[in-house]
């Protein structure tokens, strides 16, 4: 099927699935790219770089890396990518997750043309959430997600496409999952007021991805088919 370009966010407290759909999602619209602002810097801090030394700080203690820091992080790999074009598709994962990250980013897309132009908020109970959390297990070179109920490695502790070791995140002790639930939580209402106003919202419910998965895929199928 043939779809206008589709520019989303995926809104979502940790753990509410939105690594995890975005993967089924891809595998969908052929069009589609996307970015996880939390795998770059899980990446960055492997690397010991500059910003993944700084993101292990705030990470580890379950805490938002600064907006101008990230703003221009999630620029630089627009750009790279070569995103920044009105014909592009993309899907952010994991940014905006502030009002003023909101703001940057419109600022950063408004001279090519190329705004968000869908939202979409994952709506998952925290009740639901905190289980998925204990069996989570990610592939971090990657970003792949593996739950040892939902969606289980072939090989146990093992990546599907590279066969390498698996790990458990650092910011996943039920200690520091409490701050990160907590802080969505409180940035989510001014952001999603942010783009209510645009018109461009959307919220998806349910407890489980056979619930959520189709009603995600088939909100963008109706909302980008030509
Ligand atoms: P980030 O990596 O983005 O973490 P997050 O938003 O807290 O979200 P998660 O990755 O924990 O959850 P998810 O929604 O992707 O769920 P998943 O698919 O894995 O960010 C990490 C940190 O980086 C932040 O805390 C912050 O410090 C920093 N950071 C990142 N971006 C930033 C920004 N823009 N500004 C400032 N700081 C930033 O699913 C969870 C589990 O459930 C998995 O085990 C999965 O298999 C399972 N599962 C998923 N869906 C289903 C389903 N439908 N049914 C059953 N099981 C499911
Ligand atoms: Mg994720």
């Amino acid at each position: 099927m043939s779809l206008k370009p589709i520019r989303i966010v995926l809104l979502g407290a940790p753990g509410s699935g939105k690594g995890t759909l975005t993967t089924r999602l891809l595998k969908n619209v052929s069009q589609l790219n996307s970015l996880s602002t939390g795998d770059i810097l899980r990446r960055e801090m492997q690397q010991n770089s500059e910003i993944g030394i700084t993101a292990k700080n705030y990470i580890k203690n379950g805490q938002l890396l600064p907006d101008h820091l990230m703003a221009q992080l999630l620029n630089n790999e627009l750009s790279k990518l070569g995103w920044l074009s009105n014909e592009s598709s993309w899907l952010l994962d994991g940014f905006p997750r502030t009002i003023g990250q909101a703001e940057e980013l419109d600022k950063n897309l408004d001279p090519f043309n190329c705004n968000v132009n869908s939202v979409v908020e994952l709506d998952v109970p925290p009740e639901v959430i905190l289980e998925r959390i204990e069996n989570r297990w990610v592939h971090i070179p990657s970003g792949r997600v593996y739950n040892l109920q939902y969606n289980p490695p072939k090989v146990p502790g093992k990546d599907d496409i590279t066969g390498e070791p698996l790990s458990k995140r650092d910011d996943d002790k039920p200690e520091i999952f409490k701050l990160r639930l907590d802080s969505y939580f409180k940035e989510l209402e001014p952001l999603k007021e942010y783009y209510y106003k645009k018109n461009i919202l959307r919220t998806v419910s349910g407890e489980t991805s056979d619930i959520v998965f189709p009603k995600l895929l088939d909100l963008v199928l109706q909302e980008f088919k030509k």
